[in-house]
């Protein structure tokens, strides 16, 4: 008997967790997994994602678990970075140091374990990059095909070499991830062969809410969690984690959390801040590629993880991402563009009086930074052997002068 089960987030209906397919039949809303809570949250002798199997998938026999170690991220601190926010007490929570990279692989082992258990011949996703890597990665650890579908321009080299390398067959689509994705949904509701492993699959959220366990192991007291949003799939896994604590008697005070769109793909945003009614699809443009998403699929979850934590949603530019970047980098943690905007939020919401110096934060650092190396100019650091010699006021080696 399965301690889980599958409820329709709009209507109520539900499933058991054998199901493949995540949308509602009658109200096509998407579903969640809900678990019987108890008293117990985490196996001491585990750490990462596993440790919090209790609450994330009980019932998943061992022998189904395809992990890599993901999750146990680190947290970092800096003066750099605390000067640029304003906020003495701001630590990174850095999921770049998960195997593949990101923190997709929180939900990657969850939801290619559930596709051994359900027996699926192949997966499938649509991606701006990071899910794809992991998607591929955990599948060809499973032996079971994975199919990637990826807009044509503006996606990282370094997201793409990664889900070729792990043995992806990579689908091109012309346009962009929301029409990749639209593409996509309209395949699996005719083809059940294919196993969904964007965010919209509700195990993805299961493992991406282990972020907020650690973060609440560590760091029990924090106020803030902010994060970079893009299809609202990890805004929505940190509420669901939050929320779960709060029930079970682990919290009391729940934590706000701060999640941030880039000002180019922020429909989120203008529905939050009630400049739209509904969440309106805008086409997207950002540097930060990885959330250049105009019509992100989590959003009514979304939405729910905000006002359940009294959180907030807000909207950066690319120069803010851009400059957060820059900090964090030179800080010597580094991230990709997309991961800076959860910094970058909080310098602004310092500037707006909502943050204090002394309130305690933790930033989801989302990628590595390696993730995407064109968006780091060369040149910035550049100096001429001659003119670094010359301010420094060496000589010029002879032997390296007079090499032809
Ligand atoms: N940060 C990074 C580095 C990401 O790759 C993503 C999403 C996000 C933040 C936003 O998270 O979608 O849960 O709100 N990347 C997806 C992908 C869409 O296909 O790799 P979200």
């Amino acid at each position: 008997m399965s301690e889980s089960f599958l409820k329709c987030f709009r209507c109520g209906k539900e499933y058991t967790i054998n199901r493949k397919k995540y949308r509602c039949d009658s109200c096509n809303g998407i579903l969640e997994v809900r678990h019987k809570l108890g008293e117990t949250w985490f196996d001491p002798g585990i750490s990462g994602v596993w440790r919090y199997k209790k609450i994330i998938h009980p019932s998943v026999p061992d022998e189904f678990i395809i992990s890599r170690g993901e999750g146990s991220t680190h947290h970092y601190t800096h003066r750099k970075v605390s000067e640029w926010t304003g906020v003495d007490n701001i630590s990174m929570k850095h999921e770049g140091e998960n195997p593949t990279g990101s923190f997709k692989d929180r939900g990657m082992t969850l939801a290619v374990s559930e596709a051994l258990r359900l027996g699926v011949r192949a997966t499938i996703c649509a991606s701006t990059g990071n899910t794809s890597a992991s998607a591929a990665s955990y599948s060809s650890i499973a032996g079971i095909d994975s199919y990637v579908l990826i807009p044509k321009k503006n996606v990282s080299r370094a997201k793409l070499a990664q889900a070729i390398a792990y043995g992806a067959k990579i689908i091109s689509v012309s346009g962009d991830f929301d029409s990749a994705m639209s593409q996509l949904e309209a395949i699996i509701e005719k083809n059940h062969e294919y196993y969904l492993l964007n965010s919209l699959n509700p195990w993805r959220i299961e493992g991406q809410k282990t972020i907020a366990f650690e973060i609440i192991e560590k760091n029990p007291d924090v106020d803030f969690i902010s994060l970079p949003a893009g299809n609202l799939g990890n805004t929505t896994a940190i509420g669901k984690g939050l929320m779960e604590l709060k029930e079970m008697g682990v919290i009391d005070k729940v934590p706000r959390i701060v999640s941030v769109q880039a000002e180019g793909a922020s429909p989120f945003y203008n529905l939050w801040s009630g400049k739209t009614e509904n969440l309106v699809p805008v086409r997207a443009n950002t540097i930060a590629s990885a959330i250049r998403i105009g019509n992100p699929v989590n959003w009514e979850k979304a939405l729910k993880s905000i006002r359940s934590t009294n959180g907030i949603v807000m909207a950066v530019s690319d120069s803010e991402i851009m400059e957060a970047k820059r900090v964090i980098d030179s800080a010597g943690i580094g991230c990709e563009p997309a991961s800076a905007a959860s910094v970058a939020g909080i310098r602004k919401l310092v500037d707006e009086g909502l943050i204090d110096r002394t309130d305690s934060v933790v930033s989801i650092i989302t990628g590595h930074i390696l993730k995407d190396i064109d968006s780091i100019s060369a040149m910035d650091s550049d100096i001429e052997l001659s003119s670094f010699l010359s301010s420094s006021g060496l000589e010029i080696p002879l032997s390296v002068a007079h090499r032809p």
